[in-house]
């Protein structure tokens, strides 16, 4: 066992703490705890402008934000997803009473494939809940067509997608909701947290009435919401957080290049495209081992660990081998051969804005190593 302090796969950014002190003394002398207080006010416009979108509507975290967004859009029956993600996308539809439907990934980007989709819809399918899985944009035009074409809602699962734009535009203004998580491991934190981008002022309203238990005055209900409020400590925060946000992004694209140039020569290990410079959030680092590796992903998994080196294999086990979702016709390995062989290649090596240069000399160290 290696005498080096452990290296896990990420760990979250924090702002210095003497700079969350008046805002916290904010809340204290204010004693607004929660409910649409002026911290959340002030995070919500700060995220727009930041984002460079028209609303958002905070949440406690993204998965309520998942099952408010299918509330939201009244989405019924079937749901095309992909089973590369985690659990928590395909959970949501669950929650929402839909009957998942997994559609194979594309082998470049591991996201939703949508030369694959038109297959797979029926006369129940309602909605595409797709995922830009490590930050990497779907083929938002290509599945927006056939969302077009066949009148169905599309939601993106932007869990990982923070600040990542498409072109000159935000990656979060397609498909009709984008939802993100501000989860302690993503790119963006606020301890727990989350925020649906809403196209329009109408949408976002709905939604509000929804995390708030469907109140839409002190004595009127509309509707069976749910508590999916983002807390005044967590807003402050993310105010917070996003006077870092510049220095995080930049901090992890530096560590991105510094792997993709030290493990250029080494054999058998690919590296996934990250996308267009200055488009990408750099939230992973996948690699793919490959078959011309001298050890298998498991046995080099181990072998790192063994060093006190924490890499995750996300996102193995696919979400379709899960008892809850293994008997539908579509989690069958036969229909997701794309999915079923990534799973068993990936593997996400740390990245996160405070490991060092020789941190990440050490995992390649490890990784070169024979
Ligand atoms: C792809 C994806 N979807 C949804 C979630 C759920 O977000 P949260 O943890 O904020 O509920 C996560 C991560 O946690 C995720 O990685």
């Amino acid at each position: 066992m290696s005498q080096l302090p452990p290296i896990y796969v990420t760990q979250p950014y924090l702002p210095p703490l003497d700079e969350f002190i008046p805002y916290l003394r904010e809340i204290w002398d204010k004693k607004i705890l929660t409910n649409a207080g002026p911290f959340h006010a002030r995070f919500e416009k700060a995220l727009c402008e930041y984002l460079e979108v028209e609303h958002v509507a905070l949440f406690a975290n993204g998965t309520i934000g998942l099952v408010t967004a299918l509330q939201a859009l009244r989405v019924t029956g079937e749901v095309i997803t992909t089973p590369y993600s985690f659990v928590a996308t395909a959970h949501s539809l669950l929650w929402n009473g839909n009957k998942p439907v997994f559609v194979d990934i594309e082998p470049h980007s591991l996201t939703l494939d949508a030369a694959k989709i038109e297959a797979a819809i029926t006369s129940e399918t309602t909605a595409i809940l797709a995922v830009h899985c490590y930050g990497h944009p779907c083929d938002v035009d290509a599945i927006q067509k056939i969302a077009d074409n066949y009148n169905l809602r599309v939601i993106y699962d932007a869990a990982h997608a923070f600040g990542v734009r498409h072109g000159s535009d935000s990656l979060l203004t397609h498909g009709d909701l984008s939802v993100l998580s501000f989860h302690a491991t993503k790119v963006f934190n606020t301890f727990e947290g989350g925020a649906i981008v809403c196209p329009t002022a109408k949408i976002k309203l709905r939604i509000d009435q929804l995390k708030n238990f469907g109140f839409v005055d002190e004595t009127t209900v509309v509707a069976a919401g749910i508590n999916g409020k983002m807390a005044e400590v967590n807003a402050a925060l993310g105010l917070l957080q996003l006077k870092h946000i510049h220095h995080a992004l930049a901090r992890r694209e530096a560590i991105d290049a510094r792997y993709r140039e030290a493990l250029r020569g080494v054999a058998g290990i690919r590296c996934i495209d990250a996308g267009p410079p200055g488009e990408a959030n750099h939230a992973y680092f996948p690699i793919l081992v490959g078959a011309d590796y001298p050890l298998s992903r498991d046995a080099l998994y181990d072998k790192m660990r063994a060093q006190g080196v924490n890499p995750r294999r996300y996102f193995y086990p696919l979400i379709s081998s899960f008892p809850m979702y293994r008997t539908l016709p579509s989690a069958h390995p036969a229909n997701l051969p794309v999915a079923t062989a990534m799973a068993q290649e990936i593997l996400c090596l740390p990245i996160y804005p405070d490991l060092a240069d020789e941190q990440v000399d050490r995992v390649v160290a490890l990784i070169a190593s024979r």
